[in-house]
């Protein structure tokens, strides 16, 4: 079967089929892929008792999918196209067959120092070729592999390597951002100093970027004198269907991250059925997707997704902005890309930016566009249409998360029909539900509840690392039987899906998961700090911005406070969730029973001080006007 999607017809045919007979369906989309040994059943498990499989009984591994699959037909097509920071330095390719020896050969390195299937790897490094090729062969060996964003703290980091057990770290001495250095082995050094028993054996340093490192004696190793030694001959080990493929962290509405689990063969089918499905692209097609590694996006749309279609991907080393705003355009020019995938904040910053960095280029390469991570607003939406796609490249709002594995709400490229600031419409195999205030099923066409999952699809997370039954609450427990997303979602009187945002405590920074009471921890963390609460607002380029509303001990001047808090989260989150506004308050709203009113913060941020509301409940509601007077 060709599971490629080319008209309407035959996604209203899919889609129904996905409906009547899943097991089917899903069956025939598998038989495509190269498998060790076949399943004995497609689909088991329920969402009730929270033991989905997909393909269970099946034997296989991802990579001889991503790469030696291709080999015989297009080994010596792209695989790889690798832009650095500096647009002075050159480019790189990697063929199939180079990408391929790539993986084997560090595959080798990885099983060298001691890596089992099973193990956990950390890898914590910037955006250079050998992260993906690190991700890769730790597929191939089994190894589960636990990407970092480089952007996270020696804090942040140390959790996650804590959390999961990693047995080694990968990182680079540091990484290009811009004008940037980050020095990723020194936080790396840091992290590692800071657990008092460090599950890390070994740390392996690919060298970017050439600065001073110490590399400590019996537990560091150059990647380069791992790698020349390497065999390019691995033969992938066999992994079941429901093994563990990665662990990547994200940020809930509680506690600390959480570690997302996705497992091998149903992450596999859906990140290449969605691809394939969603983007459209032919044999001779260039993409590039903007997104870190670090991130889903880059391990779904940058790596797996595109090497499963055997297509042409592309990696950026560097920022949007640097060396200037065109810098995008002129990307998109010199390696002549057709399908290009970012997200709203990048847009809207490249927008605001004066035209001629995008009229200074052709784009004409261009054929489709997408849009991830958080709602498109209309201005950023017509824009990219006009000035990017010249008003012929259908764009593509994908919709999904962490823990969805990949795209579950968005159009077909030039198959179903887009609507600005819409995902549209569900992808065959995921059946959408909106439910009301009291848990129940909206059935009206046109309305708007919170958005939840009805049936399992391949590509859903299957547990939270170490942590089921997390993963049961968080996600399986407030509307029994279904996937609650933590989205608010309005559908049309045509049936299409519109995403409004987040209805829990997650903040979305630039596309970036928050969590607010992460960043409340991490305030907690100055012993200055009495109490905090954080809330978002609306911000132009960021799409939501922090707020931080701050009870403070009079040791400071609210200026020196602000300064200690912004120092105090770098140190235990990162810079990304540095708030965008601090204000220092003589108390908060609470209730007799001691919960904070957020609403009435979330209105006082977005600048609408009036219809607060019912706050008669409040403990002191004076503090309301004392909070309104001091807003930034
Ligand atoms: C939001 C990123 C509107 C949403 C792939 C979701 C979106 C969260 C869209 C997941 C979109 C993602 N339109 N909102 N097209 N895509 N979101 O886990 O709130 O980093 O729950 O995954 O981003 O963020 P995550």
């Amino acid at each position: 079967m060709d599971w490629k999607i080319k008209s309407l017809e035959e996604y209203a045919l899919a889609y129904q089929e996905s409906r009547s007979n899943p097991e089917l369906y899903w069956g025939k989309v598998a038989d495509t892929f190269k498998w060790n040994k076949k399943w004995e059943s497609v689909l088991s498990g329920s969402i009730e008792d929270a033991n989905i499989k997909w393909f269970d009984g099946a034997e296989l591994n991802i990579t001889e999918n991503c790469l030696d699959r291709h080999l015989e037909e297009r080994g010596d097509k792209v695989a790889l196209i690798y832009e650095p920071n500096d647009p002075n330095e050159p480019a790189l390719e990697y063929t199939y067959k180079q990408l391929h020896t790539a993986v084997c050969k560090t595959a080798n390195m990885l099983k060298a120092q001691g890596v089992e299937k099973g193990d956990r790897v950390c890898l914590y490094m910037s955006m250079v070729p050998e992260l993906m090729i690190s991700v890769l062969a730790c597929a191939r060996i089994g190894a589960i592999h636990s990407v970092v964003f480089g952007g996270f703290s020696a804090h942040a980091l140390a959790g996650r390597i804590e959390d999961c057990d990693c047995k080694i770290l990968i990182t680079n001495d540091a990484g290009h951002r811009g004008e940037k250095i980050i020095h990723l082995k020194d936080i790396a050094d840091k992290a590692l100093d800071d657990l008092d028993n460090s599950p890390v054996q070994k740390v392996i340093v690919h060298k970017r970027v050439g600065n001073d490192i110490e590399m400590k004696e019996g537990r560091d190793l150059w990647w380069h004198d791992l790698y020349k030694e390497a065999s390019s001959d691995y033969p992938s080990e066999t992994m079941q269907a429901e093994d563990p493929l990665f662990i990547l962290y994200t940020s809930g509405s509680t506690g600390k991250p959480k570690g997302v689990l996705h497992t091998t063969a149903g992450y596999m089918v859906w990140a290449a059925y969605t691809f394939g499905n969603v983007f459209q692209m032919n044999e001779e097609d260039r993409y590039w997707c903007t997104a870190d590694i670090g991130w889903i996006t880059g391990h779904t749309y940058l790596t797996y997704g595109p090497l499963l279609n055997g297509v042409t991907t592309t990696m950026f080393e560097g920022i949007p902005t640097f060396p200037n705003p065109g810098r995008f355009w002129e990307v998109v020019d010199k390696h002549k890309i057709t399908h290009f995938y970012t997200a709203p904040t990048a847009v809207r910053a490249l927008m605001a930016c004066d035209p001629s960095f995008v009229t200074n280029n052709n784009l004409d390469s261009l054929k489709v566009l997408g849009s991830v991570g958080e709602p498109i607003n209309a201005e950023a939406w017509h824009w990219y249409n006009k000035s990017i796609g010249k008003e012929k490249c259908p764009i593509v709002d994908t919709w999904w998360q962490t823990e969805t594995g990949g795209i579950l709400i968005s159009s077909l490229a030039g198959v179903t029909e887009g609507k600005p600031c819409f995902a549209t419409l569900p992808l065959p195999g995921v059946f959408p539900a909106l439910m009301d205030a009291e848990g129940k099923v909206i059935e009206e066409r046109e309305s708007e509840g919170n958005l939840c999952i009805t049936r399992p699809w391949p590509g859903m997370l299957r547990s939270i690392w170490g942590d089921h039954e997390r993963f049961k609450q968080t996600y399986l427990s407030a509307y029994p039987g279904s996937y609650f997303t933590g989205d608010g979602c309005k559908r049309d009187a045509d049936g299409l899906y519109r995403i409004t945002g987040r209805v829990d405590d997650v903040l979305n920074v630039s596309g970036h998961r928050i969590g607010t009471a992460e960043v409340e921890n991490a305030i907690g963390q100055h012993p200055d700090v009495i109490e905090s609460a954080i809330v978002g607002f609306p911000h132009d380029i960021k799409g939501q911005g922090i707020y931080a509303y701050v009870i403070a001990s009079e040791n400071h001047s609210p200026e020196e406070m602000r300064e200690e808090i912004l120092k105090v989260i770098t140190e235990e989150i990162g810079p990304i969730a540095k708030p965008d506004k601090i204000q220092i308050v003589p108390g908060l709203p609470k209730t007799r029973s001691g919960k904070i009113m957020r609403r009435i913060l979330r209105k006082i941020a977005a600048k609408e001080f009036d219809n607060f509301g019912d706050t008669s409940t409040l403990l002191d509601p004076s503090i309301v006007d004392k909070i309104k007077d001091g807003a930034l």
